[in-house]
């Protein structure tokens, strides 16, 4: 890095995290009840007290600005909103409301996920009862997030996050409602999309009604998805269909529909793809890390230059404003996390310097938070969270964004590597 990167004036820095991942106390939601259920959840942790923010919001919101943070992706929890069909709850929409002004005092943009993987469990048990794949995949269904989402149009400018949904409770069976069925997840991805366009024209329909302008966009992991070994045919096939499933087939229907002001990016890492005749119900599909590279605490692949890739691939595609709407990673002690942050930047910056229109960065997460199937072992947070009194320490990552963020550039100094650095083993 020669010289100094700058962001434009306006570029948003913010954070990012969902309601179940960091609110608690929702008895309600089908991962209350699917984290129960024996080997569900590594460790057997539960969503329930979360970072306990549904009452600690205003002290999480002054950590934000004292982070010099601009802006914050939150989502509603639907369970929370609507506990019976057709019941919504007054005291939760007022929580929201004082959620939302609470950001927007301190100066931070809020940004509303709709629908961040959890549902009503009253949902979850309709779709269960149905034995119907379109009524079980219900969390896909339109119907419902629409009316939802025409109830919280005011709110802010909502997105949904949706593959990553599909891939893990309808191919992989680690979330609720736990099935692996290839076809299934082709069937989720369809639905989900039909839920987006239902939940966008609602969603501007009710703000047009108030007099409001909203934005209204889709927050799409992308991953970098390679065959492992070139010389396979194999490989290289089932590499193409994952590609084409997970990366393209929601956001490509999004992109050709038009139904989207903004284009959200979550990106995390890559993927090696391997066919393997061992992992049929997984759609014979290995997903592996190249050997000797540095990785995460889950053993993710560090691969900024992915996040580059990415943006170069899609704008021309979104034809909107793109914003990173999460990037980050699992690192408990906090070695890998500042030059993670820093490379990935840089990749944001030189794509604006390249004409790509990337108008913000939301780092996942601000907080240690529930990891849904892996617990809260991983430690995504730029503060840390103690587990046992809540208590908030911001990490000496938080420290450097915030610096970042105030400086709006990265100064050309180049952060060194991570002593000790976790690497990829070899595959089996
Ligand atoms: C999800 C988050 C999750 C993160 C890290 C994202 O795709 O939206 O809920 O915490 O990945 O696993």
């Amino acid at each position: 890095m020669g010289e100094d990167l700058r962001f434009p004036d306006g570029f948003l820095f913010g954070t990012a995290a969902s309601a179940t991942q960091v609110e608690g106390h929702c008895a309600q939601s089908d991962w209350a009840a699917f984290a129960r259920e024996p080997g569900r959840v590594r460790g057997g942790d539960t969503p329930d007290d979360a970072c306990d923010q549904l009452h600690r919001f205003r002290e999480d919101v002054a950590l934000q600005a004292r982070l010099c943070m601009g802006a914050h992706r939150l989502s509603i929890e639907w369970a929370r909103v609507e506990r019976e069909p057709g019941e919504f709850d007054p005291a939760t929409w007022d929580h929201y409301r004082d959620v939302l002004g609470a950001h927007r005092d301190a100066g931070i943009t809020p940004m509303v996920t709709v629908h961040h993987v959890t549902l009503p469990r009253w949902v979850a048990q309709r779709a269960a009862c149905s034995r119907r794949i379109c009524r079980r995949s219900s969390r896909a269904s339109p119907s419902a997030p629409s009316r939802r989402s025409a109830t919280c149009a005011s709110s802010g400018s909502p997105s949904t996050s949706r593959n990553m949904l599909a891939l893990q409770a309808h191919l992989l069976g680690v979330w609720p409602p736990a099935r692996s069925s290839p076809v299934e997840a082709v069937r989720a991805h369809q639905n989900l999309f039909r839920a987006h366009a239902a939940m966008y024209r609602a969603m501007h329909e009710a703000a047009g009604r108030r007099g409001h302008s909203i934005s209204v966009g889709v927050a799409h992991h992308l991953r970098v998805i390679e065959p492992e070994r070139f010389g396979r045919l194999a490989d290289r096939m089932w590499a193409a269909l994952f590609e084409r499933l997970f990366n393209d087939a929601f956001a490509r229907a999004v992109c050709d529909s038009g139904l989207h002001d903004f284009f959200g990016v979550n990106y995390y890492s890559r993927d090696l793809v391997r066919f393997s005749a061992a992992h049929a119900r997984a759609g014979f599909l290995r997903r592996l890390v190249p050997e000797g590279a540095e990785v995460s605490d889950l053993g993710w692949e560090i691969y900024p230059e992915g996040l580059g890739y990415v943006l170069d691939a899609w704008w021309p595609r979104a034809r909107v404003p793109i914003y990173i709407t999460e990037n980050g990673i699992a690192d408990a002690d906090d070695d890998q996390r500042p030059r993670f942050l820093v490379r990935h930047l840089a990749e944001v910056a030189r794509a604006i310097e390249r004409g790509v229109d990337v108008r913000g960065y939301m780092h996942w997460s601000l907080l240690d938070g529930f990891e849904w199937a892996e617990g809260y072992a991983p430690r995504f947070g730029l503060v840390e969270v103690d587990r046992v009194t809540q208590e908030r320490s911001p990490r000496p990552s938080a420290e450097l964004y915030a610096r970042i963020a105030r400086a709006r550039r990265i100064e050309a100094r180049r952060p060194g590597a991570a002593r000790g650095a976790k690497r990829g083993a070899a595959p089996a």
